[in-house]
């Protein structure tokens, strides 16, 4: 069945790249029922997920061994290689042996083992009898170019339950990402369990019906939608993710974005200017008026919402569970300039106006993290008014804030929607289902460049890495959300871990010849990619519209 060509091609098609492979030869060793695992101290999250996924997939029991059994899969750490680089050697002598510089980089050598086993590897039960499942000799010497290769999953749009969650981690893994930013709170949905304010899940964790498409779309899809995560489905995400050296970062988007938590609780809103009372979790998308009031019961609400999520999402969990995301942008001032409550305060701080209104708000809760050893993290909004240095931006309305927010000395995460919104379509005309945004290929999310040619070595240190960003007002499902997300998330994924040229001289005939490989790998994880000539016939959403339609720049 496995022929010794197709093994060998297998290390040809490794995505995202790796830095170098050397080899394959013609020969390989065979990992069978015998095949032993040997584990170093310190890789035992590497091990377990070996015998949990990859020995569930192919049926290999893989049975404590030998540290120099000659057939076996051996972990070891290796301080001479940086954070989350691997050396994977395969061959006669050794068997199939993962370095990695850190618990991460082994991890991340196991994934690429994945790979070389081909598409079966991807399954959850073996499908073929005889359990012999090839390996080339080789070396494959890798390391990432960015330490934060993130994704933003919006669970407050449309809620994602658990389960999938944890197969959007695993969908990370396989792809070498490793910071989920988890976007909890929104206008439509409360999706965080909060014991001292029970009414942000009673109340704001579902709304009675949802707009069907872009928010100029008379359509409305007239079931309740809702659902959120108590803090045990947290603290078993965050220890899933953890387990595969992802990072969860929470976001409370704060002060705009909050209509689920005023509905939820009328007097946080802005009581002197709209009857708060009469608020139900927004049923339709765009950007919403109702934003926290500047209030001392605002801030010591949502001091008491950030207690529990320190607790939910500890420090030391992984690489980046310091940061906290506050959210921080789309905040309209209407309301801020029509309450006297707001003005008054304006007055009582010496502020400026509205504008410098927000920046003491971002900056009370930038102090307040600060003093328990987190670093916030915002959009780019934030930097407008000055930041603590410890702070964080992710630069989300182009390149512009990450550049200013590099240049003032923070760190940045390049999350342009211009290039990696998601759930911008990815071909244009009609065939795309609920089309909005930008037309953003497969080809164009691979020459994405996440450094500016703006920002000189010393300032371009501080971009952390890339994100791409899944917002999910017109993602209802799974589905949806596994469409958008592929091709393009496995060519993201290549832009934030592989050494790629600059764009013009990225190869993406070479990456559309590994995509070959790499289809395969994602139909064995089930997932539900576009596939290259376009929507399949369930996949379109005939008759529900998105915006807009002639590819003009985006109205979201
Ligand atoms: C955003 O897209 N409003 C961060």
């Amino acid at each position: 069945m496995q022929s010794e060509t197709d093994i060998a091609q297998r290390a040809t098609s490794l995505l995202p790249a790796p830095r170098a492979v050397e080899g394959p030869t013609r020969r390989g060793l065979e990992l069978d029922d015998s095949t032993t695992l040997w584990a170093a101290p310190g890789t035992e999250s590497t091990e377990r997920w070996l015998r949990a996924t990859l020995g569930a997939a192919l049926g290999l029991p893989l049975r404590p061994g030998a540290p120099d059994a000659p057939d076996g899969i051996r972990l070891v750490l290796d301080q001479t290689l940086g954070a989350e680089a691997y050396r994977l050697d395969v061959t006669a002598e050794g068997g199939a042996q993962i370095r990695g510089g850190d618990p991460a980089g082994v991890f991340w050598g196991a994934q690429t083992l994945r790979q070389l086993l081909g598409p079966d590897a991807f399954r959850r039960a073996p499908v073929r009898h005889g359990n012999r499942h090839g390996l080339p000799h080789l070396r494959v010497e890798d390391a990432p170019r960015f330490p934060w290769r993130g994704l933003l999953l919006d669970v407050a749009r449309h809620f994602m339950p658990k389960d999938g969650v944890l197969r959007q981690l695993d969908l990370m893994a396989a792809h070498k990402l490793n910071v989920l930013h988890l976007h909890l709170t929104d206008d439509q949905g409360w999706r965080v369990e909060i014991r001292r304010h029970p009414r942000l899940t009673e109340v704001g964790s579902w709304r009675s019906r949802t707009k069907l498409g872009h928010r100029a779309s008379p359509l409305w899809d007239e079931r309740p939608h809702g659902g959120f995560y108590t803090q045990d489905d947290l603290r078993e995400i965050v220890a899933y993710a953890a387990e595969r050296h992802i990072t969860v970062v929470p976001e409370i988007d704060v002060p705009g974005h909050s209509q689920a938590a005023i509905a939820a609780y009328p007097e946080l809103g802005n009581t002197d200017v709209v009857d708060t009372t009469a608020l139900s979790v927004w049923d339709t998308w765009g950007v919403n008026p109702n934003v926290l009031a500047p209030t001392d019961t605002t801030l010591r609400f949502f001091e008491g919402v950030f207690e529990e999520i320190l607790e939910l999402f500890p420090a030391d969990a992984a690489r980046f569970s310091a940061f906290v995301h506050i959210g921080g942008d789309e905040c309209p001032k209407d309301q801020w300039r029509a309450s006297p409550a707001a003005q008054a305060r304006i007055a009582d701080l010496g502020l400026a106006d509205e504008d410098a209104l927000q920046s003491w708000f971002v900056r009370h809760f930038d102090s307040w993290l600060a003093a328990r050893g987190r670093r916030l993290i915002g959009w780019d909004e934030i930097l407008e008014g000055g930041l603590a240095p410890g702070a964080a931006v992710s630069s989300w309305r182009g390149y512009a804030g990450g550049i200013a927010a590099a240049r003032a000395g923070h760190d940045v995460v390049m999350c342009p929607e211009q290039q990696v919104y998601l759930d911008h379509r990815q071909a244009p005309g009609e065939d795309e289902p609920v089309p909005i945004g930008y037309v953003r290929t497969l080809e164009d999310v691979y020459r994405f460049e996440p450094v500016p040619p703006d920002l000189t070595a010393d300032q371009a240190r501080h971009v952390l890495g890339t994100q791409a960003n899944v917002w999910t007002e017109v993602m209802e499902d799974q589905g949806r959300v596994d469409y958008q997300e592929f091709p393009r998330l496995a060519a993201f994924a290549e832009v934030a871990w592989s050494d790629l040229p600059a764009s013009p001289e990225r190869d993406f005939a070479d990456f559309e010849r590994r995509m070959t490989a790499h289809y395969a790998r994602l139909d064995a994880l089930g997932v539900a990619y576009r596939p290259p000539a376009g929507p399949l016939p369930w996949q379109r959403r005939p008759g529900i519209s998105g915006r807009p339609v002639d590819g003009q720049p985006p109205n979201r």
